[in-house]
């Protein structure tokens, strides 16, 4: 079945990244010239995704403006002939059927996901998570959407993580099965040192079959006392198995401060208006 919906859960607290999150969401937080957020939904359109369900929470109003119009700003920009200006203020409200529902307390990642069960229904569907953006030709979506129709089981995105990391994602117990495709046979949220399956971990992307709802409803609180989609995926693993992509693109975590810097300075090098600048003030830096 043909995956057509997206869901990006950005309701988190983004304690890591604070003061900078305090009053703007992290999602919102620029990587050059646009939010983190907006490469997510274009990565999503390019992987062909119809629809997309954005989770937010009060203090996140600032996404859903960023996706609507903004008439004034455009007459503005019109009347002056910037076009290419007013075409890129315009861009995010056109790219795409967003829709947005609050979660309506922080109580985790498989909690915000259980608040896009009516926008779903009965389809699968992809989590894009809102402060991982990865970058690259092929949309990290779109070859998990593939996978998905490929072995029709639920599909995770994954990737090594160094061993001194592991304790802070999760760890997946795979065997190979392609090029880049794996089969999941467990895994574990947060492992405890000598707990890790493997140095596999789940990163920024899944697709799942609308099954994960119950599972998640009845998934009790787990690492850090929050519900956890991992700890749900376990349940779908188990009961049906699922697939890991190690896909192509860079991901970068938005969520904390390397993170965002590396995925700010790689994007300022490959950035035609400003890359050579940018590339001799860097040699130029005296450290
Ligand atoms: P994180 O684990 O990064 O949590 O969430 P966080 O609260 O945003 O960040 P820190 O740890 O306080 O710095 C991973 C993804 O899940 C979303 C986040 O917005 C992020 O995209 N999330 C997390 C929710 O939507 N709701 C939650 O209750 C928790």
């Amino acid at each position: 079945m043909k995956v057509r919906k997206a869901v990006i859960p950005a309701a988190g607290l983004g304690t890591r990244v604070l003061p900078a999150s305090k009053a703007v969401p992290k999602e919102m937080l620029p990587i050059v010239d646009k939010p983190a957020i907006q490469y997510i939904v274009e990565e999503a359109v390019k992987a062909g995704i119809e629809e997309i369900l954005i989770i937010t929470n009060r203090n996140k109003v600032a996404i859903e403006d960023h996706f609507d119009r903004c008439p004034e700003l455009e007459e503005r920009l019109l009347a002056g002939n910037k076009e290419k200006l007013y075409e890129d203020a315009v861009a995010p409200a056109k790219m795409a059927n967003i829709f947005f529902i609050r979660q309506k307390e922080t109580k985790g990642l498989g909690h915000a996901v259980l608040a896009a069960k009516s926008f779903v229904g009965n389809e699968p569907f992809a989590v894009l998570y809102g402060d991982d953006v990865i970058m690259g030709d092929v949309p990290a979506t779109g070859e998990l959407c593939e996978a998905y129709e490929k072995y029709g089981k639920g599909v995770v995105g994954i990737k090594e993580v160094p061993q001194e990391d592991i304790s802070k994602y999760s760890s997946l117990a795979v065997e190979k099965i392609g090029d880049r495709e794996y089969k999941v046979t467990d895994m574990i949220e947060k492992p405890a040192k000598g707990e890790e399956f493997s140095l596999f971990s789940i990163l920024g992307r899944c697709v799942l079959p609308p099954e994960i709802f119950e599972i998640i409803e009845n998934t009790p609180p787990g690492a850090g006392g929050e519900i956890q989609l991992t700890d749900a995926m376990k349940e779908l693993t188990m009961r049906e198995g699922m697939v890991g992509v190690d896909y192509l693109g860079t991901r970068y975590d938005m969520g904390n401060k390397m993170g965002m810097m590396k995925a700010i300075v790689e994007t300022a090098l490959k950035h035609d208006e400003i890359k050579d600048d940018f590339k001799d003030y860097l040699k130029n830096l005296k450290f």
